[in-house]
């Protein structure tokens, strides 16, 4: 798939005040909200390269409103400093008259950061680029700029105002990191060699469950291998009862265990489920599926059998996408599903590729990230891209890409 939209060969942006979106989004640590991974901070050395000379705005999210890891940008700003030359700034503001002052006395050369764009409340919702050119965010901020570079591919799947609005009022491109992520996985959309192999796992279920229909449907996989709660979901979906604390959770979990069974019904036999688990009951305890409902305590891993399954099908398939951890691998006893998969892709010839923050930490952990085809800084953009699906900030940078060649042909 070929997506045409211009890119920073295409602009010329010397003394220019560029906006560039980025995805800084990091895992923080709950005890000190310090940043526990700052891989996404670092992925925007290449764009910001290409800017040294330019005067830059950067506008990036951390988390939603409502959650604990729901930060000012400061520190992030601190450590854009340690990957670029420019002098870095920051401005607790986003649109406020603080915020235009600074973007206004930015100099060339160097980099403001502004505050999380998601304390702008217009920017938590999600609809058509063409409509959110409306809002505050975009009114107040769009007439300061030449040129919008979007360079947060992670957060590509929201249609939210900084992503999908300002490539309808501005000259619009696309970052280093947007067009490598792309490129990298282009290969997977058109001709993923066979077998081809998707694992996913992790907490975020709504995320996950939603995506494997359409990449089983889309027929670019042959397996997808389920684990960490995305395991619960479809064992649940196919009629397995768990312990209480378990249910307690797979009942709020209702709309996914639904979906979960209609992708059953449709593709049982290309869904590989978890056949045990490793369970906390003040050691790590190996529990099989006939033992689900009396096991004691959280089911914290894939068990050591299932481990076994999922590494023969990975050590057999010449494509593998990972997205999400088997189990909760902070915890010592229970890193071993994730490591060994991990392990397992590392060491075949297949194309590899892993996405989301867990993943893609562990393997740094792990030493193994050169091993991999294409780590990549997307979790949910990642795999809704390779499901088919559109991305509303590609589509917005699609559209301003024809708009401008079209302005260029027309005498
Ligand atoms: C992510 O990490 O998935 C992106 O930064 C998007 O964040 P969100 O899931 O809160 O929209
Ligand atoms: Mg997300």
């Amino acid at each position: 798939m070929e997506f045409d939209y211009l890119t920073l060969d295409d602009f010329e942006f010397k003394d220019k005040r560029v906006l560039l979106r980025l995805d800084m989004n990091s895992p923080l640590d709950p005890a000190t909200n310090r940043i526990l991974d700052d891989s996404r901070i670092k992925a925007a050395k290449s764009t910001l390269k290409s800017l040294k000379d330019a005067r830059t705005v950067v506008l990036s999210h951390q988390s939603r409103p409502g959650k604990d890891d729901f930060t000012s940008l400061q520190q992030h700003a601190d450590m854009l400093q340690k990957v670029c030359s420019q002098r870095v700034k920051f401005v607790e503001d986003v649109i406020g008259p603080s915020a235009r002052d600074a973007i206004r006395a930015t100099e060339k050369g160097e980099v403001l950061v502004l505050d999380n764009v998601r304390l702008c409340a217009e920017e938590n919702l999600e609809d058509k680029g063409q409509k959110l050119v409306k809002t505050n965010l975009i009114s107040r901020l769009a007439p300061l700029f030449t040129l919008y570079v979007n360079d947060a591919f992670a957060t590509a799947h929201r249609a939210q105002a900084s992503l999908v609005a300002f490539p309808y009022v501005l000259p619009s491109a696309a970052g280093r990191l947007l067009e490598k992520e792309l490129s990298a996985l282009n290969q997977l959309l058109t001709e993923p060699r066979r077998p081809s192999t998707y694992l996913l796992g992790g907490a975020k279920i709504e995320d996950k469950v939603p995506v494997i229909e359409n990449i089983l449907g889309s027929g670019k996989a042959d397996h997808v291998l389920v684990g960490g709660n995305v395991g619960k979901v479809f064992l649940k979906a196919s009629g397995r009862k768990f312990n209480e604390s378990e249910e307690e959770w797979l009942a709020k979990a209702n709309d996914q265990v639904l979906k979960a069974s209609e992708i059953l019904r449709k593709y049982e036999n290309r869904i590989v489920m978890p056949s045990d688990f490793g369970a906390a009951n003040g050691k790590r305890i190996e529990v099989d599926l006939k033992n689900l409902l009396s096991a004691e305590g959280e089911l914290m891993d894939i068990g050591e059998s299932t481990a076994k399954t999922f590494v023969e099908i990975i050590k057999t398939s010449k494509t593998v996408v990972a997205s999400g951890p088997m189990g909760v691998f902070e915890q010592n006893e229970f890193e071993r599903g994730t490591r060994k998969v991990l392990e397992a892709m590392a060491s075949s010839g297949a194309f590899t590729v892993i996405g989301g923050g867990h993943m893609a930490g562990y393997a740094g952990m792990l030493g193994i990230t050169d091993k991999f085809s294409h780590v990549s800084t997307a979790g949910g953009a990642m795999l809704s891209l390779l499901a088919g699906e559109e991305l509303p900030a590609i589509v917005a940078l699609v559209d301003a890409s024809k708009r401008h060649r079209k302005s260029r042909s027309t005498p």
